[in-house]
């Protein structure tokens, strides 16, 4: 077994730290040595309120510990504001971990614009405003680790989640994206889908799933992400109860037509098994790799890829 994965000398964001998930991470950080920008605005689950209680008592936990904290109450909405108060009291800031966020659940035909505007602007606008802030500081340093939280919601839909769900697979977006225009800095950006008991989720599942479903069971893959040796760019990976894996896209063989004709309606719905059939998945990982095979199909012949479809032929021309 290696050393203990240890943070000194790193300062943490972690965003809505005052209770459940973030607060885990932030501790277990601090415990490692980060020195953590405690932010919470203190509001409701629902976005409504506001109070210093939540992230001033993580701040007093990790000091009662040993550790180096400080507390931040301003909302994710104004970013630039957490990410100077990092600056001001601990002069860098090496990881962010866009945490905060609240749910207002309804289903879509109940869901008003506020509901669907509220849950942009604190998941996807406070994420983007934390981390943009923070972003010419990491380059500038050669170092910066981001994680950004999606949701099962995000990544597979859920009921009464419009919203929310949007905005996770928003982030997931956002994280890929960053993790390609950071990488060459050493600055990466990975995604996460928790589970866990909070509040968030108490109200939805029973009270022995939510009591047994530990924050402190997902902070350790963040924390190995977050760590200096960690290589992992733009991966998304669901964690929770105990079990970690990582999530990838897969996308069919598909069907390839022969340019220069017309490729009708008729021929597609005949293709349709050969479209959506994942016998043969392949698992693109960028742009180049998800548009090879439309350039390929531009042009005249096939490169060892599936059988080309002859327009003509498949529709019984002459
Ligand atoms: P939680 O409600 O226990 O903690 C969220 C914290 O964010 C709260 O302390 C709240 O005051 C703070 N917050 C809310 N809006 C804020 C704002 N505008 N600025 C600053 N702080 C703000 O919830 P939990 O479960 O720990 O959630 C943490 C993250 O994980 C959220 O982004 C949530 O959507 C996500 N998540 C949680 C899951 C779970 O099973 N608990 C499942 C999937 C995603």
């Amino acid at each position: 077994m290696g050393n203990e994965l240890r943070f000194d000398g790193r300062v943490a964001i972690v965003t809505g730290a005052g209770q459940g998930l973030g607060r885990a991470h932030a501790l277990l950080l601090a415990s490692r040595g980060a020195k953590v920008v405690v932010n919470d605005l203190g509001g409701s689950a629902t976005g409504g309120g506001k109070s210093s209680e939540a992230a001033d008592k993580v701040v007093a936990d990790i000091k009662a510990a040993g550790g180096e904290a400080v507390a931040n109450y301003d909302s994710v909405e104004e970013g630039g504001k957490i990410v100077q108060a990092a600056l001001d009291h601990f002069k860098r800031v090496d990881i962010i971990i866009n945490n905060a966020g609240i749910l207002r659940d309804s289903s879509f035909q109940k869901m008003t614009e506020q509901d669907w505007e509220l849950i942009y602007r604190v998941h996807v606008l406070g994420a983007f405003r934390v981390t943009h802030a923070a972003w010419p500081h990491m380059r500038d340093a050669g170092f910066g680790r981001i994680i950004f939280t999606s949701s099962a919601a995000g990544l597979y839909g859920n009921f009464g989640q419009a919203n929310y769900s949007t905005a996770k697979l928003g982030l997931v977006g956002l994280a890929r994206t960053l993790a390609i225009e950071g990488a060459k800095k050493n600055v990466f950006a990975n995604v996460i889908a928790p589970i866990a008991g909070s509040r968030l989720t108490e109200t939805i599942l029973p009270k022995e799933v939510t009591d047994a479903l530990k924050p402190e069971y997902v902070s350790p893959l963040v924390a190995v992400l977050c760590h200096e040796e960690s290589q992992e760019n733009g991966g998304i990976f669901e964690v929770g109860g105990g079990f970690m894996s990582k999530l990838r896209w897969q996308r069919t063989e598909g069907a390839r037509f022969k340019l220069g004709r017309n490729i009708t309606p008729e021929l597609v719905q005949r293709n349709w098994e050969r479209i959506t059939d994942f016998g043969k998945a392949t698992f693109p990982e960028d742009i180049t790799g998800a548009t090879q095979p439309v350039m390929e199909n531009l042009g005249t012949k096939s490169r060892g890829g599936n059988e080309l479809i002859d327009v003509d032929e498949a529709l019984g021309f002459e």
